[in-house]
Order: structure tokens, then sequence, then C-alpha cells
């Protein structure tokens, strides 16, 4: 044996600066138990990614069981039960239109495959000068190359700057600092015109626009009004430019519909799903898109084949997750709780926005976010590591964007739950400005 096992490199993790990584035995329902003997209470769905609660049983033996019939089989020519029933089972609660799949592994992936579908897709129809995209000011994609060029400009992606492609931006519906000086009461959706005007000079540019649909999450969290989907929705119809609605967050009940874009009535071309799809469980994501996209797949021409896949593609074992996951949809109260955690939001939100110390408050869904006042704005803000570590103190596992503390649970948390993490985060508040001197003083 060699005397030391290899050092593992942990993600977003500056060594020099933080603590160890804290070490987790087991999770259960909203509970993640550490092997020091402590229990914390996941108020962030570990990475947005957990559903109907951590190592639920239903979940756990659908995996088992498919690991015993079949646990990976190459899906270039050939194809599996789990993947056709998952198949049908999205069909179900996915809008119409979106009548095709393709598998891949993760958000970011997701994300790739969208964008080289809408490339090509205009490719395909001759179009070739349909090249560019548009994205939103704060928006964040996921970390590969693709899904970073269309990310913001931030300090995540400074260092890789050579590898983006140059993509148009406009702003997002970003109420509290609103880009065109407006206030929601009165305006009419005016953020929207700079991306009006982009379309109608450039249409002819532009193979599509990708938006997280009305909530951006790593971008802090930033809710848009219904509206602003909507008349995104209007102009790529309007201008012939497809629309990527990236629900890598927002799907699967977040934001208190099964997606975002049901929240607004609208359905994009293109569709990316991640994170909840398996209820948390194991990695997989899948990219939707219409009849319309597809199509222009299918030719007697081989050029015109998607020349995109990964070696686990559909993988079964997480399609059969997936499965075990929609299925808790149907035997569960999730929408139920899902109501619950939206109307306890709805009470204790208002009463923090009050706090001298929050600027902001933004809830959509089961998500909760509140911008601090703070001087010292933005992920690299000192307010985050000193409140992540009083949270943990608590017993809860909350990890602020910045100064923005959000709370986004699992849908399994009871109401006496929820409030202990809402009196935390009160707690916290109280002690925003010792936190940040104790931090400044180290
Ligand atoms: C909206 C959105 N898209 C894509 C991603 C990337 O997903 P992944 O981390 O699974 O690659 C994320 C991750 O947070 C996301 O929030």
């Amino acid at each position: 044996m060699p005397a030391k096992p290899l050092s593992i490199w942990h993600p977003f993790t500056q060594d020099a600066l933080d603590p160890q990584p804290l070490h987790i035995e087991r999770g259960e329902g909203v509970y993640l138990y550490t092997r020091d003997g402590r229990k914390l209470l996941d108020a962030i769905s570990s990475w947005w990614v957990n559903l109907h609660g951590h190592a639920h049983p239903l979940i756990v033996e659908a995996i088992a069981e498919q690991a015993r019939k079949l646990e990976h089989v190459i899906f270039a020519g050939f194809t599996h039960d789990a993947a056709e029933e998952l198949g049908w089972r999205l069909r179900r609660i996915l809008p119409q239109p979106l009548e095709h799949i393709f598998f891949s592994d993760d958000g970011s992936t997701a994300v790739e495959v969208a964008l080289k579908m809408a490339l090509q897709f205009w490719r395909n129809l001759g179009k070739q000068r349909k090249n560019k995209f548009v994205a939103l000011e704060h928006a964040y994609h996921g970390d590969t190359v693709g899904a970073m060029s269309v990310g913001a400009n931030s300090d995540f992606v400074a260092a890789f700057q050579e590898l983006r492609f140059a993509v148009w931006r406009v702003p997002s519906a970003h109420c509290f600092r609103c880009p065109v000086g407006k206030r929601r009461a009165t305006c009419d959706i005016d953020c929207a015109g700079p991306l009006a005007r982009l379309l109608e000079e450039r249409h002819d540019d532009i193979a599509a626009v990708i938006v997280e649909p009305l909530l951006q999450g790593a971008g802090g969290m930033i809710v848009h009004p219904v509206e602003f989907l909507e008349r995104i929705r209007k102009l790529c119809t309007q201008y012939d430019v497809l629309l990527i609605a990236d629900e890598v967050l927002t799907g699967f009940g977040r934001c208190g519909r099964m997606f975002a874009c049901d929240l607004a009535g609208i359905v994009p071309d293109v569709m990316c799903l991640s994170k909840g799809l398996t209820g948390g469980f194991l990695p997989l994501a899948a990219t939707l898109c219409t009849t319309s996209v597809r199509e222009t797949f299918c030719s007697r021409d081989r050029s015109r084949t998607f020349f995109h896949g990964h070696s686990y593609t559909a993988s079964p074992l997480g399609c059969a997750a997936a499965i075990a996951s929609l299925k808790i949809f149907d035997s569960e109260p999730v929408f139920e709780r899902i109501a619950v955690i939206e109307k306890i939001h709805g009470q204790r939100g208002p009463v923090l926005a009050r706090h001298p110390a929050v600027a902001d408050v933004r809830t959509i869904g089961t998500v909760m976010a509140l911008e601090l006042k703070t001087d010292d704005p933005g992920y690299f803000s000192e307010l985050r590591p000193a409140l992540y570590d009083f949270y943990l103190d608590k017993g809860v596992l909350l990890r602020p964007l910045g100064n923005v503390v959000y709370i986004l649970p699992p849908y399994v948390i009871t109401a006496e739950q929820l409030h202990c993490v809402y009196d935390v985060i009160a707690e916290s508040l109280d002690r925003v400005p010792w936190l940040a001197a104790q931090r400044a003083g180290h």
C-alpha cells in the first residue's frame, strides 16, 4: 500500500483558505450525518439536486433493481427499458411540442448539447450564417467551454477567457437593480428592449437565445417577472431564433410548477434538464427539442447526423432513478409539500425583508433568497465564509452566493424544519456586522 492516498481536489475550493471538507457518512431525508457524529439539515438540496430527501428508499431500490438487470449498454445502436420508460414518463409532464429527448450526463452537457443542436439545426437548413448565441447578463449555464461561453463574464471564467466563444449579452430582468432604471410597478418590461433591438438588427446571424427561465441561480438567485420570459418567447418567434430554456435548476418543481416555463405558459424550442431529474441520486441530463428541430437532422445525408454522445449516455441506472423520482411525484403529495414551503417563504420572507441588514428578498416557488447589505458584494464577499461557518455551527447547510443567502430545500422538509432554518438565518442577520468584523480580524 502507498504511504498516502491520493490528495482529492475539491470543486470551487481554495485549499489555502477553506477548511477541510466535512466528511459525510450518510444521508436520510433532509439530514446529512457527518463522520464525527453531527447532523446537518441540508437546506440547499446538496447543490440543488435533491427533491424527495436523501436516500429515499424507492429510488434506492429502483437503482439496485436496475443494476441487477442491466447496469449499462452503449446507447448508439442500442436502447433499453429504462430509457424508453423514462421517455414515456417525461412525455406526460413536458409541454407537448417537446417531443424528442437527447440524453447526456449533467447540466453542463445538457447545455452543450442544446448549443450544438441549435447550431447544427440552422446548418441543416442551409443557414450557416445563423451561428451566434444571445445570453443574459448574470447567466450561469455550467463549467464546460460552451456553457462557460454563454455564462456571464465573472471571476469564475476569467482564467478561461481565451477558450470562450463570443456571445451577445443582453440585460436580464434584475428588478432590484433594474438595468434600465425602471420600477417594476410601472415598467413595461423595458429591460427586454436591448434584446428586441438586437434581434431586429441581427436575427440573420443568431441561432438561439439561451435563458435560465424565471430564476437565475448561480448569478445570485435573481427572480424575473413571468412577463420577461413571455416577451423573450415572443421575440424569438417573431425573429425566427430558437429559444433554449435551461431548466437544469428550475425543473421538477423548484419554482412551484413542474417547469418554470409552465409558470409563464411558454414552450421553448429546446429545453435542458438535469439536477432534479434523478431526484438527486445520479448524474443524468436530457436536452429536449421540438419536431421542427429534430426533423432537420433526419436525412439520407449522413453529414446531418448529430455527432455528439457520451459513454454513459442514457445510463440505465440514472434512468431508473429518474423513473422512480417521477413515480414519487404520483405516489406522494409532492406539490402539497411544495405549497407548504411556498407558504412559509411567503410568511417569513417579508419579515426578514424589514431587517436592516437585508437589501432585497426574492422568492419563487421553493426558493427564497436574501441579498444582504455589504460594502463587499459579489461571490468573493467576506461575508460568505463567515455566514457559511455560522450556519454549519448551527447544524444547517446553507451555502451563500457571496452576500446572497438562499434556501432551496428538498421538498420533504417539514414546516418545523423550515422554520428552524429561518430562525438560524434571522439569528445570523442580527450578527452580520459582528460576523463581518470577526472575519476581517482573522
Ligand atoms: C441553470 C444551470 N445550468 C447548468 C448548470 C450546470 O450543471 P452541472 O453542474 O450539473 O454541470 C447549473 C448548475 O448549477 C445551473 O444552475
